[in-house]
């Protein structure tokens, strides 16, 4: 939908060198009278309709503001959760609200993702009002990048801005088909977020540490094995430490355990990098896997047959918050133990502090770390919290994402 005649060429060429990505900015736009569509990353928790954590709506704020200020109309976009098909749970009516009230600015929601009725809403919305369209993935072939999807966003808008980096290692229509069709350009998160991850793995600054947890070691495998060479140090807690010390010959109890990682970790911990790894020298056991479970303090290597490590133990903590304050490279994603439950909050609490300490660049990822980082207040002391899980770890798994991949020069 163009505001005023045919869709213009960007008047200046404007790019962000990040290492190996050279990114388009929204300055290489000419953004003045346009209809500009940002596909942010709106994907929030929802907890009885409401929303639960607003940090990725807050975190989309700064590109969509600058849009706002050059532009005529602003449409934004995103998925909520795995819909199959339309489904009211996951409306993007809360978030349209709670982006309207962080944002300070009116918004409208859409009626959908295309289609007639959403152009004429947005034909309809004056300079000031920003458009939310519906969740992206109610309409189908979103998710399998349909062209029909694409061209049906592209007519909705002159430009398009990409600032989904949570999204960034999907090539949806809403992320990858619609940027090919329109002048296209990264947002400010999305520079942000790739500029944080290149620092980390393009000669990060030394000593680099990585802290690794959270329940499953299949999710990170790639990421430890690619990063091992580049660290001093990976030390690895949450419920995922077990398939370790079970590699390394330590009897872990009824503890978590992912049976078929054994022989890959056995092999990581036998490498040449295997003495990079660190592992707990203590454990909170329990006596059930429940919030009120009796539990004690163990080494490592004497969990009895019939406990379940729930958490790092205070040895733990302290090994791993040493280096941590002295490191001048941190990545965290993971938690060091169940975190929701209070009694083994403790590991999480004390690695998310240290992280917030340390004098070095730091960079958190994932949910249950972030919102450790949130709980204790932290927030300012970090240098980057990252908005995407998944994305994150799979720029450090040394994968090309198609939605920054479409952004470059
Ligand atoms: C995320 O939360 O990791 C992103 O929003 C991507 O969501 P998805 O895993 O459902 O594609």
């Amino acid at each position: 939908m163009t505001t005023s005649g045919a869709t213009r060429v960007a008047s200046s060429i404007s790019y962000v060198n990040l290492g190996s990505s050279r990114l388009r900015t929204i300055e290489s736009l000419d953004l003045a009278d346009r209809t500009v569509l940002i596909r942010a990353d709106l994907n929030v928790p929802l907890v009885n309709g409401e929303v639960a954590d607003d940090f990725r709506i807050a975190s989309s704020l700064p590109t969509i503001r600058a849009v706002l200020d050059q532009s005529y109309r602003v449409i934004v976009a995103s998925h909520l959760g795995r819909p199959h098909g339309h489904d009211e749970t996951l409306s993007l009516r809360p978030v349209a609200s709670v982006l309207g009230s962080l944002g300070g600015f009116d918004t409208v929601l859409a009626p959908g993702v295309i289609g007639e009725a959403v152009e004429r809403i947005i034909s309809d919305t004056e300079h000031g009002t920003v458009v939310v369209l519906e969740n992206t993935r109610f309409e189908p072939g979103e998710t399998s990048n349909d062209p029909r999807v694409a061209q049906g966003l592209a007519r909705l808008a002159d430009v398009f801005v990409g600032d989904a980096f949570g999204t960034a290692h999907r090539a949806h229509a809403s992320n990858v088909g619609v940027a090919i069709l329109l002048p296209s350009a990264a947002g400010k998160l999305l520079i942000d977020e790739v500029a944080a991850f290149e620092r980390l793995t393009v000669g990060a600054d030394r000593p680099f540490v990585v802290v690794v947890g959270g329940a499953k070691v299949s999710d990170k495998l790639k990421v430890i094995e690619r990063l091992l060479p580049k660290v001093d140090l990976m030390l690895v807690g949450g419920a995922m430490c077990f398939t370790f010390l079970r590699a390394a010959g330590y009897s872990i109890g009824a503890s978590l355990v992912e049976e078929s990682m054994i022989g890959s970790v056995a092999k990581l911990l036998e490498s040449e990098f295997g003495d990079r790894i660190v592992l707990p020298l203590d454990i909170v056991a329990a006596d059930s896997f429940s919030a009120d479970a009796e539990s004690e303090i163990v080494a490592s290597s004497q969990i009895r047959s019939d406990s379940i490590g729930l958490d790092i133990g205070p040895m733990t903590i302290e090994r791993f918050a040493d280096v941590i304050v002295d490191a001048a490279s941190v990545f965290w994603n993971g938690p060091m133990g169940v975190f929701e439950w209070e009694p083994f909050r403790a590991g999480t609490a004390a690695i998310a502090r240290a992280v917030a300490e340390s004098d070095g660049y730091t960079v958190v990822g994932g949910g249950d770390s972030v919102a450790a980082i949130r709980a204790l207040g932290v927030w300012g002391d970090i240098s980057h919290v990252s908005s995407g899980g998944g994305a994150g770890l799979a720029v450090l798994e040394g994968q090309t994402l198609p939605g920054i991949e479409v952004l470059r020069t």
